[in-house]
């Protein structure tokens, strides 16, 4: 029995979907069973990268979701709205959804896994985060015997590709990124990616994931690289370090506060440019490639890594979610692989089911303790050095290092790197610097591993 599939957009990652179904031979099966009955798109007349019978072709989503030729719908479109609602209307109709639409997940999540568990449908995501690689099916499954306590990775392809060709070539930022949206890896509007958006909501869903309840998206602190200066991406190099965006969730107490039974569970969940030194598990990770290290107790330290965006490897996440609901009927009934094979309720996503099974909230952010890089502009005379160590001193912030860079007539440019300090010692630090006559201004200020 043919699965009928309705693509709900024919972009990157709905061609990629749609050429992998166009060509079974060598793969699993069941992909020769699935077949695309409806598509819907936004402009008809519009050039596509694959051949599909134009009848096929709506501008009408609604009516793609309610054919009845339709039993798997796979949301591919992107943006919060029609999406979610067209989501939560394929759900309605006992239709299971595939979707690689992290915006919509990480803010609507909640919402489609309730109606998703009332109606006993899958609602699967495997492709909202780390692009071709599997990490949502790991931490839902084969991981779930830990104590998780931290998640931390190069989440978003299109910025890491940046910094990768910034830091390799001295590709300039404006130009790099019209070649990752080139290539398929940026989203429609580029700006959630440089931004932090992306792997904003990305982490939050692996927050919920990882730690069993999530965190209000909004208030994820989320900072980019689009304010990131190539000086400091240079500096970071002479110093030992690579650059990198980084979305970081994790139990500040470890293993042991993760044990107690809080009745909510205090988390530190950010988005940040980071340096990281070269010797890191995360810093090799180059061009579009993800990773994301997860930390559990007592499984140590797993890393997952590959390509994070564009057609192919984003095609291969969401038809594996594809495949996982075709085998899931074809078991339930042998030989008659579709819709019919599995009784109501019988086929509800774990995720969706038990994943909630805590309460978590943000921790006050001047409670988290970090390692720091900053960048001030100063006056090139003596003892300024000392005055901003004695800031730092004054507050109980331990320093690394401290060099002075580069001096122009009168003017220098010192560089700081803190131990790891809690993180309202180090504002207090700043303010006090910030004030000194001899400092113009701080320049930067990033994190550092
Ligand atoms: P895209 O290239 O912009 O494609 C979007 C598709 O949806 C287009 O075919 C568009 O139609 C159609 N569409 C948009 N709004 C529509 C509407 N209101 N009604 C009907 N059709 C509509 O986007 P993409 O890169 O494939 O991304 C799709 C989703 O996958 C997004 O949620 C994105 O975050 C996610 N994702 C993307 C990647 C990646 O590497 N690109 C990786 C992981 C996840 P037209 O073609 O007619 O404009
Ligand atoms: N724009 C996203 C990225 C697509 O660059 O990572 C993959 O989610």
């Amino acid at each position: 029995m043919t699965i009928g599939i309705g693509l709900l957009g024919l972009g990157t990652v709905g061609a990629g979907v749609a050429g992998i179904l166009a060509s079974p031979a060598g793969r699993h099966p069941l992909v020769g069973e699935l077949a695309i009955k409806r598509v819907a798109v936004r402009d008809l007349n519009r050039p596509r990268p694959i051949d599909l019978p134009a009848a096929i072709l709506s501008t009408d989503a609604e009516a793609v979701v309610d054919d009845p030729s339709v039993d798997i719908v796979v949301e591919v479109m992107g943006g919060l709205e029609p999406a979610r609602s067209l989501i939560l209307r394929a759900i309605a109709a006992g239709k299971p959804v595939v979707t690689a639409n992290k915006a919509v997940i990480a803010r609507y999540g909640e919402e489609i896994a309730a109606a998703a568990a009332a109606k006993g449908v899958y609602v699967l995501i495997e492709a909202a985060v780390g692009g071709g690689i599997p990490i949502i099916e790991p931490l839902k499954q084969s991981l779930g015997g830990n104590r998780i306590t931290k998640v931390s990775g190069i989440i978003n392809g299109t910025t890491n590709y940046i910094l990768s060709r910034m830091a390799d070539e001295g590709a300039a930022y404006g130009s790099v990124l019209a070649d990752a949206q080139e290539l398929g890896y940026a989203e429609a509007d580029p700006a959630a990616d440089v931004e932090g958006a992306d792997a904003a909501d990305k982490i939050a869903i692996l927050t919920a994931l990882a730690f069993g309840g999530s965190v209000p998206r909004s208030a994820i602190p989320t900072e980019g690289i689009n304010r990131l200066d190539a000086r400091d991406v240079g500096y970071a190099a002479q110093l030992g370090y690579v650059v990198k965006l980084l979305a970081v969730a994790e139990n500040p107490g470890g293993a042991a506060n993760s044990a107690q039974s809080a009745a909510s569970q205090a988390l530190d969940v950010r988005v940040h440019p980071t340096l990281l030194p070269k010797s890191h598990p995360l810093a090799g990770v180059y061009g579009v490639n993800n990773a994301i290290l997860v930390e559990g107790d007592p499984v140590g330290q797993v890393m997952f890594y590959g390509p994070g965006a564009g057609a192919g490897p984003t095609a291969s996440a969401v038809v594996a979610d594809i495949l996982n609901i075709a085998g899931i009927w074809a078991v339930a009934r042998p030989g008659v692989a579709g819709p019919g094979a599995s009784g109501a309720g019988a086929a509800l996503d774990p995720l969706l089911a038990a994943s909630r099974w805590r309460q978590c909230h943000l921790i006050d952010s001047a409670q988290t303790r970090h390692r720091n890089y900053i960048r001030l502009r100063t006056s090139d005379e003596a003892g300024v050095i000392g005055k901003i160590g004695s800031c730092f001193g004054a507050a109980g912030v331990s320093i690394q290092s401290i060099m002075q860079f580069e001096a122009q007539g009168e003017r220098a440019e010192i560089v700081v790197i803190t131990h790891e300090v809690l993180e309202a010692n180090f504002r207090q630090a700043l303010l006090a610097i910030e004030a000194l006559a001899d400092v113009q201004a701080v320049e930067a200020c990033l994190r550092t591993l």
